[in-house]
């Protein structure tokens, strides 16, 4: 059974970098959201998602766990 929980009630605007490896966090346990900080291996919650992007750009990254569209706010949260 997954133990997930809400990470957080809104999205964290991030400077992503291009071509570089990202975590996000699935699971909501991080205290480091939106992006994985390894709880997910102690709490039984789900693995991150690995991501990347092409061009360098500002994201509003989800933190409630709920978007139709990760790592990316959908506005699910409100
Ligand atoms: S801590 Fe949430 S996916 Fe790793």
């Amino acid at each position: 059974m997954e133990n997930n929980i809400r990470g957080g009630d809104a999205p964290i605007p991030c400077q992503l970098e291009a071509n570089k490896n990202y975590a996000w966090c699935t699971c909501g346990h991080s205290e480091n959201q939106p992006f994985c900080n390894g709880a997910h291996k102690t709490t039984g919650g789900t693995p991150p998602t690995i991501f990347t992007v092409e061009e360098a750009k500002e994201a509003y990254l989800c933190t409630c766990k709920l978007t139709s569209n990760p790592p990316y706010c959908d506005g699910s949260h409100k």
